[in-house]
């Protein structure tokens, strides 16, 4: 049965997924709710709250198995298999993210990189030739796609995200600056950094009052 977890608790999974995974890279295989709260800078009982959740429960005396508790969080965030993806922009933020390798790592692999201007179709990023946005749906019907990446401007975005879901993709990871409408079985998830700026600006304020 599904449980219903909240989406503050999934979106702090991540984190405790990457402090345990330098913890494995340190060779530390056991450690206390006590001792990770004190390295995340949050508290022990947020921590046990929200793993038991996922019924990992830590043991009296021993704490968490950190493998296993990574291996729980990896379930849990869907990262035991890869993930194909496309990137729809090939400007600056599009080459950025196909150029940053540390994606492949974590198993999600660009294969296959769109834009409409001519200048740019053609050249190679990392391996990946530039492809012209009107071969979209031929590459979807042919290779496994999960996610596409939206990184083209706003007034571009409705229209590609429509012909992205006509294609059966379900899932976006949109950048462009626009709320998408999509239907119930696709899922979005918005990255917006000026937001994280912004929150820094307020922050930043806050302090100099
Ligand atoms: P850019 O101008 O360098 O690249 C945009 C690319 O999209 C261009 O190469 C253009 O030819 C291409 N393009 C336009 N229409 C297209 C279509 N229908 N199909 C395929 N390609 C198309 O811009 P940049 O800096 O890479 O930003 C891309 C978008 O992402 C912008 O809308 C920008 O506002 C947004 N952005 C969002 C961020 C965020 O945190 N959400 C951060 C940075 C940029």
């Amino acid at each position: 049965m599904k449980k219903n977890i909240s989406s503050a608790v999934i979106n702090r999974l991540p984190r405790y997924r990457r402090y345990l995974a330098d913890l494995l890279d340190n060779g530390i295989t056991r450690i206390s709710s006590q001792e990770l709260s004190k390295k995340m800078k949050t508290t022990a009982s947020q921590i046990r709250q929200d793993l038991n959740n996922f019924g990992c429960f830590g043991q009296q005396g021993y704490g968490y198995n950190v493998e296993l508790l990574c291996e729980e969080i990896d379930k849990i965030l869907g990262l035991e298999k890869n993930y194909n993806l496309i990137i729809i922009g090939a400007g600056n933020l599009g080459q950025a993210l196909v150029n940053y390798a540390n994606f492949k790592n974590r198993g999600f692999n660009f294969i296959g990189i769109f834009d409409i201007n001519p200048k740019l179709i053609g050249i190679n990023i990392r391996g990946l030739e530039i492809l012209d946005t009107e071969k979209l749906e031929e590459f979807i019907s042919k290779n496994d796609v999960d996610i596409a990446v939206l990184a083209i401007p706003k007034n571009q975005a409705l229209d590609v995200a429509q012909r992205l879901i006509k294609s059966g993709i379900k899932a976006i990871w949109n950048f462009s600056h626009v709320d998408l409408e999509t239907p119930d079985d696709v899922v979005v998830e918005n990255v917006h950094l000026t937001d994280s700026l912004m929150t820094l600006s307020y922050r930043l304020s806050e302090k100099r009052k």
